[in-house]
């Protein structure tokens, strides 16, 4: 046998990323023909029919490389984004082959091996994942007891360990679904920018922001752009692969100071994005009748899954995304692998959480209300209400 080369001990000892388990994977394990999943928090509707036909049409065209400035998408972000107070230009946007791509460009742009991100226990697990890709450490603060991020206790974590660069904060969190609010985020936010000279980037990841309904008030998820063009170390996540209904083909993007995007530049792979998938993004933000669609469809399956819920007497946390974490042990006195597996068997596909540690909860995607009426069948099996 000849010598096999070994991959650094963070390579080695690294828990890769366990996507929801795929639809024909159940059909054919369970010799099943239906099956239905809401275990990825996608967009239940398809993509917007206007995003598809602007994909379509530079199907021709594949035989060039995609445009690298991405050039058209920023313009329409940059329109989109921009406020009255605010205008955003392109350098102060940053694109990626799904929100995923930027995390890891921000930890390899910012972070040599031996330094350290921080967030929180719990938090969504692709910072941890491309953090130890690169041999960066992962300090974490614990939850709150209602399953929030301990933004004071983060905040120490960040005074404490001089190697933190970069510290991400998921607002709504996935899968908890819950939320830090506008007044815990500013003392957090102002309080870093004091830390070593504020050089510290925190991250404040927005993937489920177009779904939530709690704005405006005290207690209520603040703007990410207002914070960040407060505190200018802020970078704000954002993605096309959930309200936009286009996680197939992979875009995010970043808000943040040109300067601090300048470097991510220069490691970015020039053709991160294909041409199709950047001609459905741009008609896909501009497909407003299709985002207030799938906004109506979220909040009616939301209620109908709390209703339901609350009938069964499944405790769930808060959520402000397109997804519920519910409380599988006072639920069905079992583990959420128990009742994610008994799901499988009558065709539901859940997503058990005990990767985050948290082995007694169940994360429940919104689907269409046919997927959640089909779905809730499987829970009221488990549970006993039906045969
Ligand atoms: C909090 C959070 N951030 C980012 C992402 C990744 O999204 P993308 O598909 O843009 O890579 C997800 C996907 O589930 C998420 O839940």
């Amino acid at each position: 046998m000849h010598p096999l080369p070994l991959p650094p001990e963070y390579i080695r000892t690294l828990q890769p990323y366990v996507p929801g388990k795929p639809i024909e994977e159940t059909q054919r394990e369970y010799g099943l023909k239906k099956v239905v999943k809401l275990a990825s928090n996608e967009n239940p509707l398809g993509p917007s029919p206007k995003a598809l036909a602007a994909a379509r049409k530079s199907l021709g065209e594949q035989h060039r490389y995609p445009d690298a400035g991405a050039y058209a998408l920023r313009q329409a972000l940059c329109k989109s984004l921009s406020t009255p107070e605010r205008k955003l230009t392109a350098g102060e946007l940053l694109l990626g082959n799904g929100s995923n791509e930027l995390i890891d460009l921000l930890i390899r742009t910012y972070t040599v091996p031996g330094d350290a991100i921080a967030t929180s226990q719990a938090a969504f697990v692709a910072y941890r994942v491309c953090a130890q890709a690169h041999g960066t450490r992962i300090v974490e603060s614990p939850l709150t007891p209602d399953l929030r991020f301990d933004l004071p206790a983060l905040l120490e974590l960040v005074r404490k360990d001089e190697g933190v660069k970069i510290v991400f904060i998921a607002n709504p969190n996935n899968p908890t679904g819950t939320h830090n609010t506008e007044s815990e985020l500013r003392e957090f936010l102002a309080g870093v920018s004091k830390v070593r000279g504020g050089t510290i980037i925190t991250v404040l990841d927005y993937a489920y922001w177009e779904y939530v309904t709690d704005r405006g008030g005290a207690n209520s998820i603040p703007d990410p752009m207002k914070l960040q063009a407060e505190f200018p170390n802020v970078v704000v996540l954002r993605t096309f692969s959930k309200i936009y209904g286009l996680a197939g083909f992979r875009i995010g993007y970043g808000v943040g100071s040109a300067e601090l995007f300048s470097f991510c530049e220069r490691i970015r792979m020039p053709f991160n994005l294909g041409a199709p998938a950047l001609a459905a993004a741009e008609a896909a933000l501009l497909d407003k009748t299709y985002v207030r669609q799938a906004i109506r469809e979220n909040q009616q399956g939301m209620k109908f899954w709390k209703k339901e819920l609350e009938r069964l007497s499944i405790p769930y946390w808060p959520s402000q995304g397109n997804f519920l974490l519910v409380n599988a042990r006072k639920g069905f006195g079992k583990s959420g692998v128990e009742v994610f597996q008994e799901c499988l068997k009558v065709g539901v596909i859940f997503r058990p959480v005990a990767n985050y540690g948290l082995h007694d909860a169940l994360r429940i995607s919104i689907g269409t209300m046919a997927e959640n009426r089909f779905a809730l069948k499987a829970l009221e099996k488990v549970k006993g209400t039906r045969a």
